[in-house]
């Protein structure tokens, strides 16, 4: 990667040159970008953290982006320091009140994810996490109450308002960020935090093969870190305590999360379109005779789904090979789930490919939950007996409707259909 110095733009007045303004991660991928911008705006003394020396990162591109920093005649200091420390913010805020302009406005980017399904979580991932977010934010805002800063801006996540499965310990710990910013600015103290979606090319979610492909089909696209940074400019220059930034559909996420009901998502979300909403996966079904082709159509649909969580031509899944031999993990058992949920309207177990391990299996109890045959004889068995008795349960009926003809049924009826239940 090259790093150079953008055409010099005419500072705005939102940073002063004889202030000093404080990055934490400051040689992560935002932080450096970061650093570039506020340096562009006119900021001349900045303060970067991150725990690790300079010569344990040892990176060129590292040493590349610090030098281009500091090629413009701006003052980079970077302190090997854990912002979880107390002591060690403690340090640093000294030392800055000691040697450098006055502190003006801190960036707190500092964070790391190590995420897991809750069940397999443990204690040191969630300390892991919260570590610089939770101890980190709090120990920048308990040692710089006696500063007037004009920015205390704080990195948290879209996650924090949307979910993210197997991200538990993250989205807690960037609550945490969204909490202290209301708190300050209730106590009249600067505070911005920023619910960032997806950045494209540098951080975290880059540096995650597939993930950008992932979030983008359920809705959540990403944005260039210039989009970021004027974003961030309009931000600085409003009276806000959070606020979400991504180029996000929310239509779309509700589709693929049809179970994560969030009441502020449903004035994003427009109402289906009944006359033109495509057909469910149950009609599409129905729409073929029982049987074979009905058989294929679902256990298609099934391959197709797989393929695309574990990006793979569906030509690729056989019916009959297990999925755990297939390179699922958790998450994608998750998503896996998830899919099949929303396509068939039904809430699914996240542990579905475990319990029906190959698509065949999956098929033949996805279509039971559906309602729907796929055996060509029981259609026509079903069919000759429906005239006598009543339907198998019906998907999508309501609960009161199927009580009050349960409470019709006469004893011969009751007998017939228990029987066949206990066929099924
Ligand atoms: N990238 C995204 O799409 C995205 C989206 C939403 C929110 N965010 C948030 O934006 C921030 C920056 O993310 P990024 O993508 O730039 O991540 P990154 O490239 O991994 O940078 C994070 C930096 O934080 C430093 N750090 C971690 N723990 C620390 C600690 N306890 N004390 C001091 N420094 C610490 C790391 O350096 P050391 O390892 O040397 O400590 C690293 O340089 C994070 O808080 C992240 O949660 C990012």
């Amino acid at each position: 990667m090259q790093w150079a110095m953008p055409q010099a733009s005419a500072p705005s007045a939102l940073f002063h040159s004889d202030a000093t303004y404080m990055i934490t991660g400051g040689l992560g991928g935002i932080g450096l970008v970061l650093a570039r911008w506020l340096i562009e705006q006119g900021a001349r003394h900045l303060v970067l953290t991150g725990r690790r020396s300079l010569d344990k990162i040892a990176s060129a591109t590292t040493d590349e982006a610090l030098e281009a920093l500091r090629a413009t005649g701006a003052h980079v200091d970077y302190y090997s320091l854990d912002v979880s420390h107390r002591e060690q913010i403690e340090e640093l805020i000294s030392e800055i009140e000691e040697k450098l302009p006055p502190l003006r406005g801190i960036f707190h980017a500092a964070g790391v994810v190590n995420g897991s399904v809750l069940l397999q979580a443990t204690d040191e991932q969630f300390q892991q996490v919260a570590a610089p977010k939770i101890a980190g934010s709090w120990n920048l805002h308990m040692l710089t109450q006696h500063i007037d800063l004009d920015y205390f801006v704080l990195f948290s996540s879209a996650a924090t308002l949307l979910g993210s499965p197997g991200q538990g310990n993250y989205v807690a710990a960037n609550a945490f960020l969204d909490a202290l910013a209301r708190y300050r600015q209730a106590q009249g103290l600067a505070a911005l935090s920023i619910n960032w979606g997806s950045w494209a090319e540098v951080g975290l979610a880059a540096a995650q093969a597939n993930r950008g492909d992932r979030l983008a089909e359920r809705g959540l696209t990403s944005f260039t870190p210039a989009e970021a940074m004027a974003t961030l400019e309009r931000l600085l220059q409003c009276d806000v305590a959070q606020v979400g930034v991504m180029p996000f559909d929310a239509q779309r996420w509700q589709q693929f999360y049809p179970g994560a009901r969030i009441p502020y998502l449903s004035m994003l979300v427009q109402p289906a379109d009944t006359e033109t909403a495509a057909p469910s996966l149950r009609e599409e079904l129905l729409a073929v005779p029982a049987g074979r082709r009905r058989r294929t159509l679902l256990e298609t649909y099934l391959r197709e789904q797989v393929a695309q969580v574990l990006r793979y031509p569906a030509a690729q899944i056989a019916v009959d090979v297990p999925f755990a031999t297939m390179g699922f993990d958790s998450l994608m058992a998750v998503e896996f789930a998830n899919r099949v949920s929303t396509d068939s309207t039904l809430p699914m177990a996240a542990t579905l490919i475990w319990t029906y391990p190959t698509v065949e299996a999956l098929a033949v109890y996805l279509a039971e939950r559906m309602g729907v045959s796929l055996d060509e004889e029981a259609t026509a068995a079903q069919a000759a007996s429906s005239s006598s008795t009543v339907q198998p349960s019906v998907v999508g009926e309501g609960l009161d409707d199927l009580l009050t003809r349960i409470a019709g049924l006469s004893d011969n009826e009751i007998g017939n259909l228990l029987e066949r239940t206990t066929r099924l």
